[in-house]
This record gives C-alpha cells, structure tokens and sequence, in this order.
C-alpha cells in the first residue's frame, strides 16, 4: 500500500533490544544515531517521533531469567530499567520506550495476526528446521551438516537444534515478487546500498515460507484462539514499530506518524527488517517505511562486541569519567555510519583530547574569557569587518547548509568532519590575530573587539549545529554566551551568524571535556566497578599536555590537609625567564630557560596559547624546583612553573617588583 512520507514528519525507531543481558556500547550506537537523527529534525521543524525499548518474550529471555531462578517476567522487570537508566545518562530523547511484555502491544500483535490470518497468509502446518536460539530463528540458508550431525548457525557460529513441531506459516514465498518490485521502485529502502544489493541477490534466490509459532516456548504471545501456540517473537517483535505509534490504541497518533520514516539496526538484524518487515506489511495492507539503515559493528579485540562473547565494554564506565557527551561524539565519529570500527581506549581519548578539550573546549575557553578580561564580559563597540571577518561568517554559512544537508542524509560523521574543518579555521584566525597582544594597545581596542565578536558569534554557531550530537555541552556554551533561547527552541532557519551581537553579557566558562591520561582511563576500566554517578569534567592542568610522560599527581580529596612539614618538602623558587621558544608540532608548549639564582633550568610550560615570547622574558615567576624532571616530547624539564588555571588556559602570576632569582617561597 502507498502512503508518501510525509516530509514534516519524521519518525525514528531502533531496535527493541533483548532483556537477556544488560545494555553495552553497541546497543548505545544504534540509540545515540537515533537520538541525533531526532534532534536533529527537531531542529529543522518537523514532527518527530522518536521509538526505542525491549524485546522481552521468546526462548532466549526465558532461558536467562531460569540461569538467575527468576520468572521470565520478574527478570526482564530487572533488567528493563538498566536500559532506561543508560538511556537517560546519554541524554536519549526517546518520545515512547515500548515493552513488548505490555498490554497493547500484545493486543496489536495479535490483531496483526488475526489480521493476516484472514487474508490467507498465515496457515497452520508442521515445521521441521534448525533453530537457533541465540537469533531466535530457523535457519533459512542452505547450511551444511557437521559431521557431528547437527548444523551450525552462520550469523552467530553456533550450534541449532533439529526441531519439529505444528505450526503456523506466514506466506513469505508468495512476496518474493512483490519484495523485488518494492525494491527495484524504492532503491533507497536499504541502506547504505552495498547492503541494498545483499538483500535484492538473498530474495532473487527464493523465499521459503516461515514458521511464525511455537508451541515449545510458553513465554511469548499467545495466537489468537490458539493459546498453545506462541507467537515468534520476531513476529512480535517487527511489530513494535506499529503498536508503539498507536495501532490498535491510539489511531490519530498512528495515522499521524506510520509509515516510519527509518529504522535503525546493525547489520545482523537487517534481514529480519529488510525482508520480513516488508512482507508482513504488505500482507497486512500496511504502507511501507520509508529507509531501514543498517550500520555497522563495534568491535573489541575484532570481534563483535556481544555478551556471547564476553568482550563487551560498559558504558557506565565511560560516562563516569568523560561524561555523555563524549561517548556520543566519540562513537559517531570514530566510524562512518556503515562500517565496522574497533573500539580502542587509545582512539577514545585521541578524540576527547584533541578534538573535544583542544579544538572545541579551548576554543569556547578561550574566547570567553578574553572577552571578559579585556571587556569585562560584554563586547562593546566593534570596529569594521575586514576580509579575514568576512571569511569567518562566510564559512558558517556554508557550515551551516551542508551540515543540514549532510545530517538530513544520515552522514553523520561527515557533518562532525565539516564541523571541525570549520573549528579548525575559527582556531587559527584567533591564534593569527593574537588578540592578547593587541590588548595591550588601546588603539586597536574596536579591532579587538571584532576579533573577539567574530570568535564567539562562531561558537554560537558551531554550538547549534554540534547540538544533535553533543546536546549537553552546547547548552553549556549556550549559557555561557548568554543566549536567552535554548538551542532547541530555536530553528535551522533561524539561526545566522550575526545572532551574536555587541552588548551581550557573556558568563564565566567552566571547563567543558575532562582531558584524562590513558593509563587512568584504563585503570578506571580494570577496577570496573558500576556507579550510575557522572562525575564532572575536571579543568586541564595548566602545565601539562595530554603528551607529557610524567606520573599525574592522584587526585586529593575536597579536604586533604598537610602538614606544615609536607609543605616545606616543595622547594619553590622565583625564576626569571631568559628566554622562550615554542616547541614545534605542539599547540601549546614552550621550552623556557629559567635563572634560579645559583643555577640555569629548562622547563616545558603548557602557556603559548596565552602568553608570547616577549609576554615572558624577562619576567620572574614561581616555579618548584625540586619536582622530579620528566622529559616532555624529547626534553627533560627540570622545575614546573606555577599558574592559576581557568578552564584550559593557563595564567602565570608575576611579581609587582624586582624580586632576585633563587629567591625561595614558602
Ligand atoms: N531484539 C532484537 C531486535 C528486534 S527489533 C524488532 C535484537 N536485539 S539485540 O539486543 O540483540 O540488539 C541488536 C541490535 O543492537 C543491533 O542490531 C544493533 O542495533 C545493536 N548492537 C548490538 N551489538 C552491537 C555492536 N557490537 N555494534 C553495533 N551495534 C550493536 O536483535
């Protein structure tokens, strides 16, 4: 049956995941697309409606609550609230969260089922296949028997059992045809197309009818009028996606938001929406959705990251230390949207380090804080747009049509790259105008102040078009540029670059992105344990780049007191700066060679994104001059020098008058 999408409407599903287990990374994939997807379109006005929720019948979930001595039901209560739990700890917009275990969706199934049952496509008969337990199917390819004599699943390499038993039959043969010509006029239902080929070549080679009952699994919904029999739970299953918009209870809601506009899966279930789901459909009369988008796997170690195979990773430890959204920008990004990706702690903090506490982080930081040192907060008289302005504005423009574009074509991660191209721009006109060196001329105050104009009117733009990945940090830089709308009032269309205007009170920027060493990370991972607790993300040492290779001080407790002994084993010097120099490839590293007195020190001092050369030499500050060296990208610093650290930007105190070098501090 055709139905047109309806272009403002937009209606977004993942899969209804199973309850056997508690939720990982890969489960967090599929619903933080979905989430993005939904924002996203919130954004540009449409209508959305967002799906996700459990999968709580069939054998699988009765064998796991047996393994735990629990019933099917009192198990999958558990467990259920796991899933609700992650979702709201990465800021998931679900607008339903269904439970195949409720009353209406058992009712709608089953009207379903009566449904086809009376046009035919359903039949009663016996069934003798191998069934996999793990997928919850019948093995529908020609698999070779082992020599052992039993048959070997190909999606989940194990081990189906032989099973005969009365049935009913859902008429899958009779659609081959009608799948095919669906296809061929809608060469966008599968996606991305490689996988759209894969389908069309597995329905041309023929489609055997499929066993929709069971009459050895109790915990699934009964047939109608039949109650030894349960019905399949993919049956069960598929079906979610029309009684969680209303059929069978809510029928404006329904009429409103079906057909879906895409469903979201991996690339192991997308047989069962590809093929099934459409078939179904047809024989119900039901239109067809619109796109079924399989993306690829997280892996671990190469393999899928499954319970099965025990090499799942658990997000709960992620979002204890980095928070939501860095897991949902890392995930994103790390992988097009239908490919494999391997999951390495080493590439997670790549990406929060340099991409999310760097690039985004320093920027917002810095920014902001200049804003309020030099203009106390509130950007005044601007001078005119020069051509390196223009540029800047211009390139918001066209940020802000291709991420629309890109994100309306699911190429999330193209739109992140574009993102941070952009970023990237934004950085080095900053960093090329060296706004801290014309603050100390008053006569480019009105240049100083376009700079800084044109600097925080980006991040209010980068802000809006990051938000349907990152919605938590780009509230934050919403607040503190002082907008007074939230991002997600405000649409697509209305968003330019000039909403940023002189006169506005800019806020005191927190630290966004903790930046964390490898080893700590990996440590958190081992120790394991499960708090549902975030912690805030901690600001930068001011001294140290993520590429230092000295041992990070533990973190000390709120109220950690030391003695008045401890304190004097800190040997603190005033060191006067004879000469800096940037240590090249970096960002933000200075070599300093420092006079203390009776002897010459080296140091490496994270400061060259707030001060010059000419800022520090000559200038006497503190330093401890008795911490132990520690060599920092090939040389050795011999003393660490003090700073207050706001954010990710380091500022150094400086004496009021001539104090001699060596002099101690205490
Ligand atoms: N209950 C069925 C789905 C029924 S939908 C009508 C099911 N559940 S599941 O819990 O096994 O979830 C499978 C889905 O979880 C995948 O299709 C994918 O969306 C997500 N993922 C689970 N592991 C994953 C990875 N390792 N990588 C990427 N996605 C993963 O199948």
């Amino acid at each position: 049956m055709e139905k047109k999408p309806d272009e403002n409407k937009f209606y977004v599903t993942t899969p209804i995941y199973y309850v056997n287990d508690v939720p990982h990374i890969g489960h967090a994939y599929t619903t933080i697309i979905a989430d993005v997807l939904a924002r996203f379109n919130r954004l540009r006005g449409k209508e959305v409606f967002f799906l996700t929720g459990t999968d709580e019948h069939g054998q699988k979930i009765e064998k796991a609550a047996a393994e735990k001595g629990l019933s099917p039901k009192e198990h999958v209560d558990r467990v259920v609230g796991r899933f609700q739990e992650l979702w709201k700890a990465i800021d998931i917009s679900y607008d339903a969260f269904i439970r195949t275990t409720e009353a209406y969706h058992e009712k709608g199934v089953q009207k379903i089922f009566q449904k086809l049952l009376d046009r035919g496509d359903i039949t009663k008969g016996t069934y003798q296949g191998w069934y996999c337990v793990s997928n919850e199917h019948f093995l529908v390819e020609d698999v070779p028997m082992e020599k052992e004599g039993y048959k070997i699943c190909p999606d989940c390499g194990i081990k189906t059992s032989l099973i005969e038993e009365e049935t009913y039959f859902f008429r899958l043969s009779a659609y081959q045809k009608p799948l095919l010509d669906f296809y061929a006029a809608h060469p966008n239902f599968v996606r991305p197309q490689s996988r759209m080929n894969e389908v069309m070549s597995f329905v041309e080679g023929g489609l055997q009818d499929l066993s929709i009952t069971r009459t050895s699994v109790k915990w699934g919904i009964p047939v109608p009028g039949d109650p030894k029999h349960t019905i399949y739970v993919w049956f069960d299953a598929l079906n979610n996606y029309l009684t969680g918009i209303g059929y069978g209870w809510n029928e404006e809601l329904y009429k409103k938001f079906w057909p879906a506009t895409i469903h979201l899966m991996a690339k192991d279930i997308l047989r069962f929406h590809a093929i099934f789901w459409p078939a179904f459909l047809m024989a119900g009369g039901f239109p067809l959705p619109g796109t079924v988008y399989s993306h690829g796997w997280w892996l671990k170690d190469n393999a899928k990251m499954s319970k099965s195979k025990g090499n799942v990773l658990d997000p709960n430890i992620i979002l204890r230390t980095f928070g939501a959204d860095s897991l949902r920008y890392f995930l994103v990004r790390e992988i097009p949207i239908g490919l494999d990706g391997n999951f390495s702690h080493e590439a997670f903090i790549h990406r929060v380090n340099s991409d999310l506490a760097n690039d985004l982080g320093n920027l917002v930081q810095r920014t902001l804080t200049m804003v309020r040192n030099y203009f106390g907060g509130v950007i005044g008289e601007v001078g005119p747009e020069t051509d390196e302005d223009v540029k800047v504005r211009a390139g918001f423009d066209e940020l802000k049509a291709r991420t629309e574009e890109l994100f309306s074509d699911y190429a999330i991660n193209r739109a992140l790259e574009e993102i941070w191209a952009y970023l990237g721009t934004v950085n080095k006109y900053l960093a090329d105008h060296e706004p801290w060196k014309m603050a100390k001329e008053p006569d480019k105050r009105p240049r100083l102040a376009r700079v800084l104009l044109q600097a925080a009117s980006a991040i209010r733009g980068i802000s809006y078009v990051l938000y349907p990945v990152m919605p938590g940090s780009c509230d934050k830089i919403w607040e503190y540029l002082g907008e007074s709308k939230k991002i997600r009032d405000m649409k697509y269309s209305e968003i330019t670059f000039g909403g940023f205007r002189p006169g506005r009170a800019v806020q005191e920027p927190k630290a966004l992105f903790p930046r964390v060493l490898l080893k700590d990370f990996l440590a958190e991972e081992k120790a394991g344990s499960e708090s549902k607790t975030k912690a805030a993300p901690e600001p930068a040492s001011a001294v140290k780049e993520t590429t230092m290779e000295e041992t990070p001080t533990p973190k000390a407790p709120a109220r950690n007191l030391i003695s008045f002994e401890e304190f004097t084993k800190m040997d603190l010097r005033v060191a006067k700066i004879l000469a800096a120099e940037r240590v090249p490839n970096t960002n933000k590293l200075f070599k300093l060679e420092a006079d203390l007195g009776t002897e010459k020190r080296t140091m490496i001092a994270g400061i060259a994104d707030t001060y010059t050369a000419e800022d520090l030499i000559g200038k006497s500050l503190i330093v401890i001059a008795n911490l132990k060296p520690a060599r920092i990208r090939g040389i050795e610093s011999q003393a660490m020098l003090l700073a207050a650290v706001i954010g990710d930007t380091a500022v150094v105190p400086f004496f009021d008058r001539d104090v001699p070098p060596g002099t101690k501090v205490k």
